[in-house]
């Protein structure tokens, strides 16, 4: 099974930051459903964590129930980084992630994120010097390069080895490319045949059992990270473990599935409070919608809400017919 350092996870598979959806209200959702390996925090700035900022503090939240997580850092400070590496660790994180793969122009326009990729010396000595700092895990997210004229994730990568990371994440694209055309999976394969011994997480595009397969195929990665394909399908983790390790399953039941929802929902209102449970519900209901076949009604009841009462009534109408007690439905994704 995959090890990243001394932190053992069940599965291989591992789900994406993802700012503005994966938080601690989310990451719980995916965690009681299976298959999940490792969680991670959204991107945090150090300077945030450290000045303890209400804004900071929310996203940085970890729960007991999703160990092993792990905190992702972004910045262009290695001191700073440093600096706020230890406070993840007081602050409950397994590991340590550094974002050296985010193309948004407010944290590249400040040298962070993927514009550590046209800075190789001080890329290095942020590593090292997060390195020396805690006796975690620390990993390194990162894209292919800045543009297809600068492929520089492989040497990174070999790089980063011998300064001590324990493993690398890559979406295969390159930060000009944001989310645009295909996933190149030869790229990550070269980032996998330039490592020794770390880990490498193939990343980009994964929506079924068939596409993870294909990546491991192609590239060698150790492992699968999963992102905006989780969004709708919480339960991606649990299908696509039990269908790469051949293990036989009960498939969901669209009430197993609207029950996964509720729970979204009364953790998110929980943690995050109920304005911001109904913004983020009236806009969700229609990626889970495509798992649970023809929910016309419970979508247009969730999207006009007026408060968390609606939502929870109208999910509790579904979960009590025994209809949906029945029913499986195979996304169109799988
Ligand atoms: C809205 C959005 C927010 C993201 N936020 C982060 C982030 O905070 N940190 C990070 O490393 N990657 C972030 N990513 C990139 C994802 O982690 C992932 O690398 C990318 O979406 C490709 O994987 P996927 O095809 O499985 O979604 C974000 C992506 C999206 C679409």
């Amino acid at each position: 099974m995959l090890a990243i350092g001394d932190v053992h996870l069940e599965t291989n598979l591992l789900l994406a930051p993802i700012a503005g959806h994966c938080d601690l209200a989310f990451r719980l959702v995916c965690r009681s459903l299976g298959g999940l390996g490792l969680t991670c925090t959204e991107l945090l700035h150090p300077r945030g964590l450290l000045d303890e900022s209400a804004g900071s503090l929310v996203l940085a939240r970890i729960d007991e129930r999703e160990h092993p997580v792990a905190m992702q850092l972004y910045g262009c400070d290695p001191a700073l980084l440093a600096d706020g590496a230890k406070w993840a660790v007081d602050h409950g994180a397994d590991l340590v992630d550094l974002n050296m793969g985010c193309p948004v122009e407010k944290v590249t326009g400040r040298n962070g994120g993927a514009a550590l990729l046209r800075s190789p010396r001080l890329a290095r000595r942020i590593v090292e010097t997060v390195r020396a700092a805690v006796d975690v895990p620390v990993t390194v997210k990162m894209r292919l390069g800045w543009d297809a004229g600068s492929l520089v994730a492989p040497g990174f990568a070999r790089d980063f080895e011998k300064t001590g990371i324990d493993a690398v994440i890559v979406h295969g694209r390159t930060a000009e490319q944001r989310f645009s055309g295909h996933v190149d999976l030869v790229g990550i394969r070269h980032v996998v045949e330039a490592t020794e011994r770390i880990p490498v997480i193939g990343n980009g595009d994964i929506k079924s059992a068939d596409d993870a397969q294909h990546m491991i195929d192609a590239t060698g990665c150790a492992g699968i990270m999963i992102g905006r394909a989780a969004i709708g399908r919480p339960w991606i983790f649990r299908e696509l473990h039990a269908e790469l390790t051949g293990t036989a399953l009960e498939p969901l039941t669209v009430r197993d599935k609207l029950l996964a929802i509720r729970q979204h929902v009364e953790n998110m209102t929980t943690l995050r409070g109920e304005r911001r449970a109904l913004a983020v519900i009236r806009q969700r209901i229609s990626r889970y919608g495509a798992s649970l076949g023809h929910v016309k009604t419970l979508k247009e009841t969730i999207r006009c809400a007026p408060n968390i009462e609606t939502v929870l009534a109208s999910l509790d109408v579904m979960i009590d017919d025994p209809v949906n007690s029945q029913r499986t439905i195979v996304h169109p994704g799988m």
